[in-house]
C-alpha cells in the first residue's frame, strides 16, 4: 500500500489532489474526489469574474451573486455531498494582483465559514493559493489554523512560498493546463529541484494521468500528485460534455498551445480560436484587442462549437481517451503505481 506524508497530513486514502480549475466550476468534481478518497478542490477564481467585469454575466455564474455568496454556496454543497464519506476538501484561489480584491473576499469568506462550523474545521482542511504573492494572505490563513498549500512554477517561487509559511508546495510543470509561468520549466526538471530547495513536502503537478506518473513523482521526491486536465474527462466533473470530449479526443500530445492569459500565460488545447489568439500576439495586435478576443473565446465554450472556443488544458490530454468515474480513475492510478513499485521495478535491480 502506498503511504505518503500528504495522506498523513490530510487523512486521505490516495495521494491525489484534484487541481483547482477556475474559471470553471469544480464544485461537483471536488465532492466526487473527496468521496473517492482524494483531496477535492473547489475553484474560486470564476466566482469573482462577474464582479471584475462590473456585473456582466460570466460562464454559469449569476452576476447578482457576490464572490462571497458563490463561495459559501460551493462550500456548503461540498460539505453536504461528502457528509457520508466524511471526505476531505479545500478551496483554490489564485492571488494574482489582477484578482487582489476578489481573492481577499474569497479567502476571508472561506475562513469565516469554516470557523462557524466544526464539521468544516474537520473536513475543509486546505486553502491552496496560486499565481501570485504567497505573503499577502499568509497571516490570515495561518491564524485560522487551516493548512495552506501554494502552487509554484520554479524553485525560486517555492522558496518564497515556504518562507511565507506554506505547509506544502505544489510544483507545477510547464506541460500543465491553464496558467503557466513565463519561463518554461517542465515537471521532470522542476520537481526534484523544488524538493531539493524546500524542506516542506512537495506535490508534483503538470502532466500526470496514470500510475507510472505517480511512481515517477514519488521517485523524484514528491509526496503525491495534483491533476487538472485528467480530471476534466471524468463522469462527475462539472465540465460541459463537449469540453470533456474535446479533451479526451485531443489525440496527440502536440495539440496544445501557450498564449495570452488573463494574468501570465495559459496553456490551451489547440482549436481555431486558440491558434488565432497565438497568431494575434505574434502579429503584434494591440493587447486590448487580444484580451477581448481571449475573453470571448473563453466564454464561447457555451456555444457548442469547439473551433470558436478556448479550452484550458495540458499536454497530457493527448495521453488518454476514456471517461471514467472519479473513483475508477483514482483506484486505477494507485493500483497501477503499486504494481509498478512491487512487481516491475524490483526486476530492474540486479
Ligand atoms: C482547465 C484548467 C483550469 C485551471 N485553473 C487553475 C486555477 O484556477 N488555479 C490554479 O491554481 N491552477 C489552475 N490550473 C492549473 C492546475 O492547478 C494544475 O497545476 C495543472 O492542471 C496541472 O497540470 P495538468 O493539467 O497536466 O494536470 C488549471 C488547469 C486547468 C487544466
Amino acid at each position: 500500500m502506498i503511504k505518503t506524508k500528504l495522506m498523513e497530513m490530510l487523512g486521505i486514502k490516495y495521494p491525489i489532489i484534484q487541481a483547482g480549475m477556475g474559471p470553471y466550476s469544480t464544485t461537483k468534481l471536488a465532492a466526487a474526489v473527496a468521496n473517492a478518497g482524494g483531496l477535492g478542490i473547489i475553484s474560486g477564481v470564476g466566482m469573482g469574474v462577474c464582479k471584475l467585469l462590473g456585473g456582466q454575466k460570466f460562464m454559469d455564474y449569476d452576476p447578482k451573486k457576490s464572490p462571497a455568496q458563490n463561495m459559501r454556496e460551493a462550500i456548503h454543497y461540498v460539505k453536504e455531498a461528502t457528509q457520508k464519506s466524511r471526505g476531505i476538501f479545500g478551496i483554490n484561489v489564485p492571488v494574482a494582483v489582477e484578482f487582489r480584491e476578489i481573492s481577499d473576499e474569497l479567502i476571508q469568506t472561506a475562513i469565516e465559514e469554516r470557523e462557524k462550523d466544526p464539521e468544516l474545521v474537520r473536513r475543509m482542511k486546505v486553502i491552496i493559493t496560486s499565481a501570485g504573492n504567497p505573503e499577502r494572505h499568509a497571516e490570515m490563513i495561518k491564524e485560522s489554523g487551516v493548512l495552506r498549500f501554494h502552487v509554484c512554477p520554479s524553485p525560486y517561487h517555492a522558496k518564497k512560498a515556504e518562507k511565507a509559511g506554506a505547509d506544502l508546495v505544489i510544483a507545477s510543470g510547464h506541460e500543465g493546463g491553464g496558467h503557466v509561468a513565463h519561463e518554461p520549466v517542465h515537471s521532470m526538471v522542476l520537481i526534484p529541484e523544488v524538493v531539493k530547495t524546500v524542506s516542506v513536502p512537495v506535490v508534483a503537478a503538470g502532466g500526470f494521468c496514470d500510475g507510472a506518473g505517480l511512481v515517477a513523482a514519488l521517485a523524484l521526491g514528491a509526496v503525491g500528485i495534483q491533476m487538472g486536465t485528467r480530471f476534466i474527462a471524468t463522469k462527475e466533473s462539472d465540465f460541459l460534455d463537449y469540453y470533456k470530449d474535446y479533451t479526451r479526443n485531443l489525440g496527440d500530445v502536440r495539440n496544445t498551445i501557450v498564449a495570452r492569459g488573463v494574468f501570465g500565460r495559459i496553456r490551451y488545447l489547440k482549436t481555431d480560436a486558440t491558434v488565432e489568439l497565438y497568431e494575434m500576439e505574434k502579429r503584434g495586435c494591440p493587447d486590448a484587442e487580444v484580451a477581448d478576443f481571449e475573453m470571448k473565446a473563453i466564454q464561447a465554450i457555451h456555444f457548442g462549437d469547439p473551433k470558436k472556443a478556448a479550452f484550458f488544458g495540458g499536454e497530457v490530454a493527448g495521453r488518454f481517451s476514456d471517461l471514467p468515474t472519479v473513483k475508477e480513475l483514482m483506484e486505477r492510478i494507485v493500483k497501477e503505481a503499486e504494481e509498478i513499485i512491487r512487481d516491475k521495478l524490483p526486476k530492474v535491480v540486479a
